[in-house]
């Protein structure tokens, strides 16, 4: 899988980019008001000088026509980088976008994604990602997973080279969901990484290993000790 970190948040960035494969940074005006009243182009910029140029930077637009939609993302790639990607909601308007900044080969990340439908059209439009939600699908009595499965058989279908980019996570369950139903990556908060990785009984286990050790070859004696 793919694993992309869903924060602005620095000092997270630099936390798990020490210890995980990351395969970039996701963003969304929410995630940008957690970090305050930042300087916004300023602050995207150091995202990039943590997570280098081989990861994906995704940067989502806020306007509501595709003509303002546009010119938010020429601002992005010119006072970022040109390799960010444009993260554009799947309205008509935002379909029309999609459509033309793949036209001027500008990566895009399809988002708001909700239905089947708003996932095939993105996929027809040419992007890149299509990020459906999948905890606002779930809170909407929607089967996410099924809507994902479905999602990755039209990809296969219509040969696209799109990859899903599940996100709206609340329990890691709904990650391994959206992998076992055919999702290529992941975006996740840092948050309910560090409950992914936090589990009491594998934190037990490396105690019991540890005091076992200990029991014969001396206390607080490491291998590298011997
Ligand atoms: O990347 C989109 C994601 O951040 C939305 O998540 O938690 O607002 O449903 P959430």
């Amino acid at each position: 899988m793919k694993l992309m970190l869903d924060t602005a948040n620095l000092e997270a960035i630099r936390l798990y980019q020490d210890f995980l494969p990351l395969s970039g940074v996701t963003t969304n005006p929410s995630i940008i008001k957690k970090e305050g009243r930042i300087d916004f182009f300023a602050h995207l910029r150091q995202i990039r000088q943590i997570i280098g140029r081989d990861q994906s930077l995704h940067v989502q637009v806020i306007a509501l026509t595709a003509q303002e939609m546009l010119a938010e993302a020429d601002a992005v790639l010119d006072k970022v980088d040109r390799d960010v990607y444009i993260k554009v909601p799947v309205t008509a308007e935002g379909l029309k976008v999609i459509k033309l900044l793949r036209k001027s080969g500008v990566h895009t990340t399809a988002t708001a994604v909700y239905s089947k439908m708003q996932a095939h059209l993105a996929i027809a439009a040419g992007a890149d990602y299509v990020a459906p939600y999948y905890n606002r699908m779930e809170n909407l009595n929607s089967d996410a997973a099924a809507t994902i499965a479905a999602i990755a058989d039209e990809i296969k279908r219509t040969a696209s080279s799109a990859q899903i980019l599940g996100a709206s996570y609340k329990n890691i369950e709904q990650i391994n969901r959206t992998l076992e139903a055919g999702g290529q990556a992941v975006t996740v908060a840092p948050e309910l990484l560090e409950q992914a990785l936090a589990l009491p009984s594998v934190d037990q286990a490396v105690q019991a290993f540890r005091n076992d050790w200990f029991a014969v070859f001396g206390e607080e004696k490491t291998i590298a000790d011997l």
